[in-house]
């Protein structure tokens, strides 16, 4: 009765999210003498995800941005903090199989990694909901998955045919319709589209859009590439060397960048209206992840950092929906 009364809980809820790989010294480290190498992968991550949205993850190779992937899809649990799907632990989630993993999906940039060579595509298709008990009767299985390779820009007939007998473009698709199976909220994407040609690109995020559209499905959208987040993403998180340093909508953040980070990412793509370029490597050497520079950990390639940019971590402004963590960012603006 007081139901309507409660404040929602938010889709997904990421907070204080780390995750660092590497404890002991491995053999060949306690043979050669040498510390153990250990990577804070991810640390102190928060953002919410709300129903229907787009929120786009990008930040160069190595930033953290698959672990954080893996541990919002709980395939990984996290060494601190929590990512929750409507209150619930997505790690509670995925190891026991609770009801609502079949909300939460996750689609990867090789679809290899998620169709079985072996298997024809049709059963790759509709494993989840065998598995996660969507569906049982076989004749309404076969059906959903001839209706989910129609809705995909595929036919019924290629249910028979094997992952080899498509191209990469075909093969993600097949991928989204799996992922599609078990009619999720939410789907976690991991650079889908960056080992596709940009013909083929374009017509995958489009088809997304469209199925966002249809289902109100949330995506949690990776990727290194800025036209491609212009063209799909509603709200965008910078990450660098394993933290968020900028969170926003994303028509702020591409007219008004705040972290000089951001600012070096847009600068390297000359034109965003045309532009699905890769967005080169800003200026400067990513600093080792084992071995972060002390204070902010952009400072080293920031030409606007002073001696407190080595002191002081910045943490995230949360006075609007536009945050940032960079001590300069009002001197600068
Ligand atoms: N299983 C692992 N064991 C040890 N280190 C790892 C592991 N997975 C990731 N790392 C390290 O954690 C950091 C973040 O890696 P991650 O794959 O999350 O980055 P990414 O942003 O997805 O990069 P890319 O754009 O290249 O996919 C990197 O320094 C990486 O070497
Ligand atoms: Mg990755």
């Amino acid at each position: 009765m007081t139901d309507t009364l409660q404040p929602k809980p938010p889709l997904l809820e990421v907070a204080g999210l780390s995750r660092t790989y590497g404890g002991g010294p491995s053999f060949l480290q306690k043979l050669l003498k040498q510390p153990p190498r250990r990577v804070r992968a991810v640390r102190e991550v928060d953002f919410r995800l709300r129903a229907g949205e787009t929120l786009a993850l990008v930040g160069e190779s190595g930033c953290g941005k698959s672990t954080v992937a893996r541990c919002v899809a709980g395939l990984e649990a996290p060494s601190a903090g929590s990512a929750r799907y409507r209150g619930e632990q997505m790690e509670n989630i995925a190891r026991h199989a609770l009801p609502a993993r079949k909300d939460v999906q996750m689609v990867f940039q090789d679809p290899y990694s998620s169709l079985n060579a072996r298997w024809r595509v049709g059963d790759s298709i509709a494993e989840p909901m065998k598995v996660l008990g969507v569906e049982t009767d076989p004749a309404k299985i076969t059906q959903r998955v001839n209706e989910l390779l129609v809705q995909v820009g595929l036919s019924p007939e290629d249910a028979e045919k094997y992952p080899h007998e498509f191209s990469g473009g075909q093969r993600q698709r097949v991928a989204i319709a799996r992922a599609l199976s078990t009619r999720p909220k939410v789907i976690i994407c991991d650079e889908p589209t960056s080992a596709l040609d940009v013909s083929v690109q374009a017509q995958i995020l489009n088809m997304l859009k469209d199925l966002q559209e249809e289902y109100g499905i949330s995506y949690l959208f990776i990727t290194h590439d800025l036209g491609v987040v212009d063209h799909i993403a509603d709200r965008v998180a910078v990450m660098y060397l394993g933290r968020i340093v900028e969170i926003g909508p994303r028509d702020d953040i591409f007219a008004n960048p705040r972290h000089p980070y951001t600012r070096m990412l847009l600068e390297a793509v000359p034109s965003l209206e045309v532009s699905h370029a890769i967005a080169p490597p800003p200026l400067g050497e990513l600093p080792d992840p084992a071995n972060p520079p002390s204070g902010c950990p952009f400072r080293t390639r920031c030409i606007h950092a002073q001696d407190r940019c080595a002191q002081t971590l910045p943490e995230l402004s949360d006075t609007h929906d536009h945050r940032v963590a960079c001590l300069r960012a009002e001197e600068i603006a």
